[in-house]
């Protein structure tokens, strides 16, 4: 069969041969064991259902042995034989040109090159997931490949529930993961209706199918390594920045942090991990030897070196070292995966990669003590680094968050209401109040036709568009702008196209729509092919997570998830192709809300009309909400809006005089 007719087969209806365990790919850690006796069959009747009552005695051993193995079920005899990557939208089978770029998205986010466990559906995060088996991909693909643009495919976190009539407007697809009744919603709720295959974490862009490799988190991470010296006035060069983790997004930071030329050490316990990122070249060196380790780094600052330095091990042990050493630190962070601390996101000190791996499944409460334990001295020696002077962020992976679970001592001493914790989140301190404010956010592109060629004319118009912008933008967000040139200048540069051809830059609701614009211009003229356009969760609108996206939020608001909401919905009826709408991203299950969308432009004038009313609200909206929490930055933002679009009436602040009280 070809690759058109697989997709269109949706579930064999004859059984594929079982598949072999593939140890050379990066596989999900065993999950907790969690379920009854009697909840393990009700997951088996529910995994069996999508598969008719004559295959049912074949495949009920292998998936009770599936789910007593790794914890779930993933039906990996049902993985597909041909590669799984982003195809030129033509080969995609179909009736609608919208569905087949979503099947694009759905397999970049699937690719090996692209996914942290691709056989487990894992893009990134551990268990960001784009479908909890490989039934639920094969039916979603088929409906996709069956669909027109009368139709929309609800999708139940990875299952896809079916199709239904709509109209030409209306998203393809609507995404929903892991929508709790909110009692229901805590770390342990999620590993039981996972494993019962009835709910799932889209992370952000995972189960969204918006995420395009590494490229997203390194351009963030250098907009925040950059503005990180510009708080502390400093500049980067010869400047030292300790962090950890070189995982899905973690690893980035080394990237970055060359981008941004200053020293970056990073710790991380996983060595095939760090070979991988040393391969890659994310990373220049690899050290394992901790006198050697300072060694470099004394010579490094001494010669104001541009590198980055990987230590193989646990990082608490850095920051004790450097400190025994009085090594100076300019800028700490942390992004170890501490959105799931028992599952494998944060390592204990003193014991083997493969010790912990063993007592995470195997005495759960123990590992549990051995986090805590070492979050409380990780806290400790960051402390005493910053009694030193270094400026530390929390780089919102809820380190903070967990720590003061723990009972480390990171609470403020003076709190007041979003600044309980002795330091920062990035957004408090950097994204928002400089970018999210202002309206700029992680807006981004993948073009359909997976030709670099459209890459590189889509960079220059999206470049040409800011250059005409920054004549005339104001001195607030000259800056941004400039960053953003910067970035976009040097994108095909620094190389970081894997999977799809994809690009991504920061800009507010003008710039975005600007850029769209030319861009749907472009494709009517057959300059280039269609476009997907979408943007990640971390931004302006999209997502309420009181640690992170929003908490640079001080009107008590912080833990409301309206915005995000309205947001989807918002989306939804002006002119999304797809919308989601997920329970815990980056900081956790039960942590926030948020929500995303794709649109594809196709050259049309329903293009055209659809982007200016999608991206203005998709922008605004955060603005808003925003202005009336009283930043600055926002109120600014919503005048400028308003004055540029007189159908745009916001409800503004007005600011109390802090001596009446
Ligand atoms: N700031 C942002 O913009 C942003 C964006 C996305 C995700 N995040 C958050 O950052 C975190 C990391 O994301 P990721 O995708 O890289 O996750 P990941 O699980 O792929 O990587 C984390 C890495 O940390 C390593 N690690 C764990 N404990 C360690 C320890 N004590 N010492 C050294 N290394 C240790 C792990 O081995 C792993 O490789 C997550 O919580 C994520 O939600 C932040």
């Amino acid at each position: 069969m070809t690759f058109q007719q697989l997709i269109q087969q949706g579930i064999p209806t004859e059984l594929p041969h079982s598949k072999p365990y593939d140890s050379n790919i990066n596989h999900a850690p065993k999950r907790k064991e969690i379920l009854s006796d009697e909840e393990k069959k009700l997951a088996l009747k529910n995994a069996l259902r999508y598969f008719e009552p004559k295959f049912h005695a074949e495949l009920l051993p292998e998936f009770r042995e599936e789910l007593e193995k790794y914890g779930r079920i993933y039906m990996y005899r049902f993985r597909p034989d041909y590669e799984m990557k982003a195809r030129p939208i033509s080969e995609y089978p179909g009736k609608s040109e919208q569905a087949k770029a979503i099947m694009l998205m759905i397999q970049n986010n699937l690719d090996y090159a692209v996914a942290q466990h691709p056989h487990e559906l894992i893009t990134y995060g551990g268990n960001g997931a784009v479908f909890s088996n490989w039934a639920q991909y094969l039916l979603t693909m088929k409906y996709l490949s069956e669909m027109t643009d009368e139709q929309t495919l609800t999708m139940y976190s990875g299952h896809p529930m079916g199709l239904f009539p709509s109209h030409k407007d209306a998203p393809r697809v609507v995404v929903t993961n892991g929508m709790m009744i909110p009692n229901y919603s805590k770390p342990d709720d999620w590993e039981k209706f996972n494993a019962l295959g009835v709910s799932q974490y889209g992370q952000m862009t995972a189960g969204s199918y918006m995420y395009i490799g590494p490229q997203g988190i390194v351009h963030g991470t250098t907009i925040t390594v950059l503005n990180a010296f510009r708080k502390i006035n400093k500049e980067p060069k010869g400047g030292l920045f300790v962090t950890s983790g070189l995982g899905g997004m973690s690893g980035a930071q080394p990237k970055a942090g060359n981008i941004a030329g200053c020293i970056t050490v990073i710790a991380e316990v996983n060595p095939k991990i760090t070979k991988i990122r040393h391969e890659q070249k994310w990373v220049n060196e690899i050290h394992e030897n901790l006198d050697e380790l300072v060694a470099k780094v004394r010579k490094a600052q001494e010669n104001q070196e541009t590198v980055s330095l990987a230590y193989l091990g646990n990082i608490v042990d850095i920051w004790e070292k450097f400190d025994e050493e009085n090594l100076r630190i300019d800028i700490g962070s942390d992004q170890t995966s501490l959105h799931n601390p028992w599952a494998g996101g944060y390592y204990p000190v003193g014991q083997t990669f493969e010790e912990s791996n063993t007592m995470m499944a195997e005495s759960p409460e123990l590992f549990r003590e051995k986090v805590q334990e070492t979050l409380r001295r990780h806290a400790s020696a960051i402390n005493k680094h910053t009694a030193k002077g270094t400026y530390f962020f929390d780089y919102g992976n809820a380190f903070l968050l967990e720590a003061s679970r723990a009972g480390a001592d990171v609470m403020s001493e003076n709190p007041t209401i979003g600044r309980e914790f002795k330091y920062p989140s990035y957004v408090q301190d950097i994204m928002g109040p400089m970018c999210f404010d202002y309206g700029f956010g992680p807006f981004r592109w993948v073009c359909t036709s997976g030709k670099p060629e459209d890459l590189q004319k889509t960079d220059d118009i999206a470049c040409a568009v800011l250059e005409e912008m920054i004549k005339t933008s104001p001195e607030e967000i000259q800056q941004q702008m400039k960053d953003n040139i910067t970035w976009i200048k040097g994108a095909q540069e620094n190389n970081l196209v894997v999977g799809s051809q994809a690009r991504i830059l920061y800009a507010d609701a003008e710039g975005r729509m600007k850029i769209a614009e030319a861009f749907n211009k472009a494709i009517a003229n057959g300059e280039i092919g269609a476009v997907v356009l979408g943007r990640d969760h971390h931004d302006v609108s999209g997502t309420d997570s009181p640690y992170r996206e929003t908490s640079n939020i001080y009107d008590g608001s912080r833990f409301t998830a309206d915005m995000a909401i309205q947001n989807v919905i918002g989306d939804s009826f002006r002119g999304a192709t797809w919308v989601s709408i997920h329970n815990g991203g980056g900081v956790g299950w039960g942590e926030v809300i948020n929500g995303g969308f794709g649109m594809l432009l196709d050259g049309s004038d329903d293009a055209d009309r659809r982007l200016k009313s999608m991206l203005f609200w998709d922008v605004n909206n955060g603005i808003s909400r925003r202005s009336w929490a009283r930043n600055e930055g926002a109120v600014f933002a919503i005048k400028r809006a308003m004055e540029a679009e007189p159908n745009l009436k916001v409800t503004l602040p007005n600011f109390v005089d802090e001596s009446l009280f």
